[in-house]
């Protein structure tokens, strides 16, 4: 149980100064308590025993921690996190407008805490402890009614930003594509790619600001794409947010780029949970079931190549200019069932495997040349895309089932392909099962869905220092 510890509860104080004589000597409690309004205190007591506490001051706007303990036995009991939600609880009723703390620089365990909390790091302060430092950190207590939340995208060959309100609310969107420059190639280069999100990054930027008839000073904080992707491509785009979060003293949040696909179905429809997403991008193909926002559970995933990775490999066997699934796609349409190809991994994991069937369109291309028999694109991509579609939609459909979940939504930039929409909103519907799909232009990659995203990170308190560096490849929690 937390109280408040009264100024005249002489009791108290003194078996608060006992119990904690390594911080405080005889008589330190009462004199700075009693005679100064601004000290105040609360307590943690087990059976009417005091285990933890928080010294702080209120000083006009803001709060200031100044002593937080908790007895050695009772750590890691999730004392001083109760103590912390009380205090922030007193903040947000008073209305003040942050927190701050110093800690020894050494002291991991209290800076993850805090870090937690949303605590960052404002200045070191050198030899506070002695000949240890000390860090200053603070907590903004930011108004959450409305939340815009600026999106940096820069993990492969889209420079894009994006402002998004509450995670939902889509207020502007730039993106800037790179695949004219990358076509020539057949695919992204990754060094081209990075040099052109230099070039782009500030103007894209301005253009959203211009878009939205914002500012900086308008944005409540700045999510960035930290993984998976191009490294090169990445810090372009975490640099630039570390820059933009130092410079107007915004809260910094990292985003997983799969968590932005799929939170790009957040700005058609509210998620819903529990649901299933299929993530089939250029670099991933999952299953994942989430029970709550930033909730992800990774049921399975490809073995070896992404399904985009597939599209864009049988296409140049056929000839046809990188990114191929679009292409492919619409061949498929006109296309007809001809060429036999084996449903790849075809058993009853959630997991997938496509390095098969891009080698089994290589063979059939090989023989039929070397017979001298003219290959119907079309209908190549017809027979190809059918496969993907069955096998796709048998692995989610029995996930659906085996997790008894109501919801489906579709995830990254292959969720754009119109087959795959169309079979599964067949499916769906004669299973009875809600299904969203992203937008098409933002099925691919985009800013918005990590803004979307990066308001449920926020919500949750995630937050990232000046520190954050890009990883290329990272698992999505
Ligand atoms: O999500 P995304 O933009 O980038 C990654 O995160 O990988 O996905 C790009 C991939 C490319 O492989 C592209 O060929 C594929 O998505 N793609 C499509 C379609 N539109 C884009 N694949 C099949 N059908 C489409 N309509
Ligand atoms: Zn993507």
């Amino acid at each position: 149980m937390i109280a408040v510890l009264e100024k005249n509860d002489i009791n108290r104080i003194k078996e608060l100064e006992e119990k904690f004589s390594n911080i405080f000597l005889d008589g330190d409690i009462e004199n700075d308590f009693i005679n100064n309004p601004y000290t105040k205190y609360i307590i943690y007591l087990i059976d009417n025993k005091i285990v933890g506490f928080i010294n702080y001051y209120e000083i006009y706007d803001r709060l200031e921690i100044v002593n937080f303990n908790v007895l050695d036995f009772f750590q890691n009991k999730g004392i001083g996190s109760k103590l912390l939600d009380y205090l922030i609880k007193i903040v947000e009723n008073k209305k003040l407008n942050n927190i701050t703390l110093e800690v020894r620089i050494d002291n991991d365990k209290a800076i993850h805490l805090y870090r937690k909390y949303g605590f960052k790091q404002v200045s070191i302060r050198k030899n506070y402890y002695g000949n240890v430092d000390g860090i200053l950190m603070e907590k903004e207590m930011i108004d959450v009614k409305d939340v815009y939340v600026l999106g940096i995208e820069s993990s492969c060959d889209e420079t894009s930003f994006s402002i998004v309100k509450n995670g939902i609310t889509e207020i502007a969107t730039v993106i800037s594509s790179q695949i004219d420059i990358h076509k020539k190639f057949g695919g992204v280069v990754p060094e081209i790619a990075s040099r052109a999100h230099i070039k782009n990054i500030t103007f894209v930027l301005e253009e959203c600001l211009e878009k939205a008839k914002m500012s900086m000073d308008d944005i409540t904080a700045i999510a960035v794409t930290y993984g998976p992707g191009l490294i090169g491509s990445l810090l372009v785009g975490v640099e630039c947010a570390k820059t933009l979060a130092f410079l107007y003293k915004k809260p910094l949040i990292p985003v997983h780029h799969i968590s932005g696909h799929i939170y790009a179905n957040n700005l058609v429809k509210r998620l819903e949970f529990p649901l299933i997403a299929l993530v089939i991008s250029g670099g991933h193909t999952e299953l994942i079931l989430m029970e709550k926002d930033y909730s992800f559970k990774k049921l399975g995933g490809t073995l070896d190549d992404a399904v985009g990775e597939c599209y864009d490999k049988v296409g140049r066997v056929i000839n046809i200019s990188y990114p191929a699934g679009p292409i492919i796609d619409k061949m498929a349409h006109v296309g007809k069932s001809k060429y036999n190809l084996p449903i790849p991994l075809n058993d009853d994991s959630f997991n997938f495997s496509f390095s098969g069937l891009k080698s089994a369109v290589i063979n059939l291309v090989h023989n039929e040349e070397q017979r001298g028999n003219e290959i119907n694109k079309e209908d190549l991509a017809y027979s190809f895309q059918n496969v993907v579609i069955e096998v796709l939609t048998k692995k989610t459909l029995k996930a659906l089932k085996e997790y008894k979940v109501k919801h489906l939504i579709l995830a990254g930039g292959v969720a754009a392909n119109t087959g795959i929409r169309e079979k599964f909103k067949e499916l769906c519907e004669f299973n009875n099962i809600d299904y969203t799909f992203p937008s098409i232009k933002y099925s691919t990659d985009n800013a918005a869905m990590i803004a979307a995203s990066g308001y449920y990170a926020f919500i949750e308190g995630r937050r990232s220092n000046l520190s954050l560096n890009p990883i290329s490849s990272c698992e999505l929690k």
